[in-house]
């Protein structure tokens, strides 16, 4: 299916007339605990004139599990809701992923919209169909693809972030612009102070073109075996880092920022960049999240992590890496000396 979404400034009325027009009669909301302190009243003022249930889940990864899927069964059961019921992710990425899970599951699949209000959620996880939980300390292992019926990207719900999760989102809006488009890199780069005061206009330029990334890639390969995996790039290294902590020191797009600049460096060290190239992602990058030298055990956990990555093939660590500005390329078996050498962190 193609995703059908819209990217604006206070979409009520688009959100309004996407119901009419669909014959909605009841809505379900998923959301947290902070958006709903932050925007209920705004949503409820939109959806007055609809039947509708609020489901409030605590905010945070540690809410990412079944048992909230649990708990929003038996609310869904208790409500009597029906197939022609439509489920509203209302929130970031976390509730995002849980409200599309239940979707996809419940009675065999209820239609769902999202209305993601962070930047990471509004530039990446609204995007794609994936939908999922964490499972015995794995990220997203319990899940599927499930497409919502529109995604509405409403940079009204912006200025209230606070400054760590706008870092976050731009971890990924970096990445696109090293994967995929140079350009994207070096407006945002250019950019930095007013993305950070909420500079409307260039939001909304970087979500356009990061969304529209996005799509691109993931209309080639919806379900994950090829092209999209150029997306998991600083997600290897990344991903170890926010494991190893727990999920709880780094959030996603911190994870990621960490994991490009790890394995640019060994990007640099394979003679796949050259030393500017590696510079210029280090300058921009380094100041955004403090990276660590990381020491002895630190790096055989990380690496363990790494090699139990459900993206592998085997044991062997596969990377994503940069070869030129805004080209990537797939690397499996990666050199475990040189992940170790970058884990230790002598290029900072
Ligand atoms: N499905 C996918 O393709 C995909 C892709 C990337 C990430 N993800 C998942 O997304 C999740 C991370 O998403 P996230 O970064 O949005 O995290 P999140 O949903 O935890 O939101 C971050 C924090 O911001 C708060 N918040 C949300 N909107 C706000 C607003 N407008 N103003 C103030 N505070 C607000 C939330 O309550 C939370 O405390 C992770 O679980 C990750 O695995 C999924």
């Amino acid at each position: 299916m193609d995703l059908d979404l819209v990217i604006g400034y206070n979409l009520t009325k688009e959100l309004k007339e996407f119901f009419k027009i669909n014959n909605v009669n009841r809505l379900y909301v998923i959301t947290d605990t902070i958006v709903s302190q932050l925007y209920m009243k705004y949503i409820d003022g939109v959806i007055k004139n609809w039947d509708y249930n609020t489901y409030i889940i605590p905010s945070g990864e540690e809410s990412k599990n079944m048992d909230t899927v649990f708990s929003i069964y038996n609310d869904l059961l208790d409500s009597n809701i029906d197939r022609n019921t439509y489920i509203l992710a209302f929130g970031g990425g976390v509730v995002g992923d849980i409200a599309g899970f239940v979707a996809s599951t419940y009675k065999r699949g209820l239609k769902y919209v999202q209305i993601p209000t962070t930047l990471l959620s509004q530039i990446d996880s609204s995007i794609g169909g994936k939908v999922g939980v964490d499972y015995g300390g794995y990220k997203n292992i319990i899940g599927s693809f499930y497409f919502p019926e529109k995604v509405f990207i409403d940079t009204y719900f912006l200025t209230t972030l606070p400054k760590r999760e706008i870092t976050s989102g731009l971890g990924e809006v970096f990445k696109y612009g090293l994967i995929y488009d140079y350009e994207l890199f070096q407006y945002t780069k250019d950019n930095l102070d007013k993305i950070y005061e909420m500079d409307l206009n260039v939001l909304n330029i970087i979500i356009k073109k990061s969304v529209s990334i996005k799509e691109k890639i993931v209309s080639q390969d919806k379900k994950d075996f090829g092209l999209r995996r150029i997306l998991n790039f600083g997600h290897t290294i990344g991903h170890s880092i926010e494991a190893y902590y727990g999920f709880n020191r780094y959030n996603h797009g911190e994870a990621v920022i960490l994991g490009i600049l790890y394995e640019s460096y060994i990007a640099k060290n394979l003679g796949l960049i050259d030393r500017n190239y590696f510079n210029e992602i280090h300058d921009i990058l380094l100041p955004l999240v403090k990276p660590i030298k990381f020491q002895g055990n630190e790096i055989y956990d990380l690496l363990e992590i790494m090699e139990n990555d459900k993206k592998n093939i085997l044991e062997e660590i596969t990377m994503v890496l940069p070869i030129d500005k805004g080209r990537v390329k797939i690397f499996n078996n990666i050199d475990k000396d040189l992940i170790i050498n970058s884990l230790k962190g002598e290029w900072f």
